[in-house]
């Protein structure tokens, strides 16, 4: 699949807002690729389908999960704004026939980061936290950091994600303090 078949795919599966996101989310991306490398072109198709599965029903997305010997069942303990993320990876393998690990694991990561992201899923995980139509203060932070840190970036959006949460008692999945706590220990050890 090309990049333009990509875009004419997800136009029409997503509202106009969230069409533009993604846009916005493809261009950061690059971007990011740009200043810290990693494989642009499988990073582009990642960053363009990354909410492929945004509008899906709640039903679907759940009878996905449960009918998948690859998606735990634990995923249907933390909401729908993480469950489109792993059961996309799993849309997009199937429907539209995308088989590279690169690009699936970027989607199926991008809401939650886990321990031992490649290159690739930090730079969509980021960028997805970071474009410009984030407009909270926490994501001008990050956006600073992000300039000249990846992993420094990604520590603070995983750890912005977390107060977030905590904030509200809502429950934090377990990839994400896992991917938290590699960066900070990692960060840490190299005096970061
Ligand atoms: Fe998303
Ligand atoms: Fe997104």
């Amino acid at each position: 699949m090309n990049e333009a078949q990509a875009f004419e795919i997800v136009r029409k599966a997503l509202k106009p807002r969230r069409f533009e996101h993604t846009e916005r989310v493809v261009s950061e991306a690059s971007k990011l690729a740009e200043r810290f490398g990693g494989n642009l072109e499988k990073i582009r198709l990642a960053a363009i389908l990354h909410d492929y599965a945004k509008y899906r029903s709640y039903d679907e997305m759940r009878s996905t999960v449960l009918n998948n010997r690859h998606l735990p069942n634990r995923l249907l303990e933390y909401g729908n704004e993480l469950l489109h993320s792993f059961v996309g990876a799993v849309y997009v393998q199937e429907e539209l026939k995308v088989d590279d690990d690169i690009i699936l694991s970027a989607i199926r990561y991008h809401t939650t980061g886990r321990a031992g992201m490649t290159l690739e899923e930090k730079i969509v995980f980021l960028a997805d936290y970071i474009e410009p139509g984030r407009t909270f203060p926490e994501a001008g932070q990050v956006r600073e950091t992000a300039e000249a840190d990846l992993d420094k970036g990604c520590l603070e959006a995983l750890r912005n994600t977390i107060v977030f949460l905590s904030k509200k008692s809502l429950p934090v999945y377990p990839d994400t303090f896992e991917a938290y706590n590699e960066f900070a220990i990692n960060l840490r050890a190299y005096g970061g």
